[in-house]
C-alpha cells in the first residue's frame, strides 16, 4: 500500500518543497497539504490542501482519519526572530503541534513522524566551530528552546512508546521557490533578491558573521533520506547535526559580486545579530553521514549559481 501523507505547515519554505518532491515521488494525491491559512496559493493549487491549525489535536486527527494518512511531515513553527517577539506564541506552537503528533503515533493514528530540529538547539556556551552531535546545549533563544525540549520529547516517545519518530538539526535552509520567514539565516535568500532586483542589499548581520547553511535540493534530499531510512539505522531518535556550507555574509556578497559586478552591501546588525552569535560557525555531521549515508551536493559557488539562474528567470518573466 502506498504511504499517505500529511505535510503541516506545508505553505512554508521547506514545507512546500517537500510537498512538490513526495508529490513527484509518489502522487499527488498520496501528500495532503496544510497550513493555518492559504498562504502560498501555488502549493495550495498544486494537489490535496486542507486548512489545519497545528495547535489543534481534533484538527490534525479529522485530517488524518478523512485521508487516511500514516506519515506526518511537522513543518509548522515560529522561527528564532519572530520567536524572541512572540515567546509565548512560539512555545504554544513549536511546542503543543509536536506533542500532538507525537501523541496521535503513540496512539498509532500514525506510524512516522518527520519533526526538524535546528542549529538553534546550540547556544552560547556551546563550542563553535565544528559543533559536535553531543555537547553543551544552552540555547539562549524561546525558538532553540522549543527546538531542545522537542528533541527531548522525540526521544522520549521512541524510548518509551515506540514511536518511529526523526528528525534533524536543519542549517540556514537557501531556496528560491518559497520565500522564508521570521529566521535569522534568512539574510542569506534575501540578499539574492536585492542583488537581482536593486544592487544593493544592507545586511542585518555583521560581515564576519559565520553560520551554517544548505541548499533546500540538499536539506529535502537529507530529510526524505533519513525519512526513507531502514528503522535500524536511524540510531539518534532526538536529531541528528546536519552540516553542508558555512559562510560570512561577506563571502557571500564577494561570490554574488562574481556574477553582478556592481553589487555592493552594506551591514547594518540589529537585534538577529545577537542570535547569529548564539549559534555554531559549523556543524559535525558524522553521525548522519555514518548512520544514513548523508552527503550533501551543493557548495557555496555552486548554490550561489543556481540562485542566480532560477531568481534571474523569475525577474525576466
Ligand atoms: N533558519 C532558522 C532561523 O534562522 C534556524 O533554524 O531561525
Amino acid at each position: 500500500m502506498v504511504s499517505k501523507i500529511l505535510i503541516i505547515g506545508a505553505c512554508g519554505q521547506i514545507g512546500s518543497e517537500l510537498a512538490y518532491q513526495l508529490r513527484a515521488e509518489l502522487g499527488t494525491e498520496n501528500v495532503i497539504a496544510s497550513d493555518i491559512t492559504e498562504s502560498n496559493m501555488a502549493l495550495v493549487k498544486s494537489g490535496p490542501f486542507e486548512t489545519i491549525d497545528a495547535r489543534s489535536l481534533g484538527e490534525i486527527e479529522a485530517c488524518i482519519q478523512k485521508h487516511n494518512v500514516d506519515t506526518v511531515y511537522l513543518m509548522a513553527a515560529l522561527l528564532s526572530a519572530t520567536g524572541e517577539k512572540y515567546p509565548e506564541k512560539a512555545w504554544d506552537l513549536n511546542m503543543n503541534s509536536l506533542l500532538n503528533v507525537l501523541n496521535l503515533a503513540k496512539d498509532k493514528i500514525i506510524s512516522k513522524v518527520f519533526w526538524p530540529s535546528s542549529i538553534a538547539v546550540f547556544g552560547p556556551t556551546s563550542p563553535k566551530t565544528n559543533t559536535p552531535q553531543r555537547t553543551i546545549m544552552e540555547p539562549s533563544t524561546v525558538y532553540g528552546i522549543t527546538k531542545q525540549v522537542g528533541e527531548r520529547w522525540c526521544e522520549y516517545y521512541f524510548n518509551n512508546y515506540g514511536v518511529d519518530v526523526r528528525s534533524i538539526r536543519y542549517p540556514g535552509i537557501i531556496s528560491w521557490k518559497t520565500l522564508p520567514g521570521g529566521g535569522t539565516t534568512d539574510y542569506a535568500i534575501d540578499i539574492f533578491h536585492k542583488a537581482i532586483n536593486e544592487g544593493h542589499y544592507d545586511c542585518f548581520l555583521t560581515e564576519d558573521t559565520a553560520l551554517p547553511m544548505m541548499f533546500m535540493e540538499d536539506a529535502v534530499k537529507a530529510t526524505l533520506d533519513i525519512m526513507n531510512a531502514d528503522a535500524d539505522a536511524v540510531k539518534i531518535r532526538s536529531s541528528y547535526n546536519l552540516s553542508a556550507i558555512s559562510f560570512t555574509p561577506k563571502q557571500l556578497a564577494s561570490e554574488i559580486a562574481k556574477q553582478i559586478p556592481d553589487f555592493t552591501i552594506s551591514y547594518n546588525p540589529d537585534f538577529r545579530q545577537k542570535i547569529a552569535n548564539s549559534w555554531p560557525n559549523s556543524i559535525d555531521d558524522a553521525d548522519a553521514r555514518q548512520d544514513w549515508n548523508w552527503k550533501h551536493s551543493y557548495d557555496l559557488v555552486a548554490m550561489t549559481n543556481e540562485m542566480l539562474l532560477q531568481l534571474g528567470k523569475q525577474a525576466v518573466s
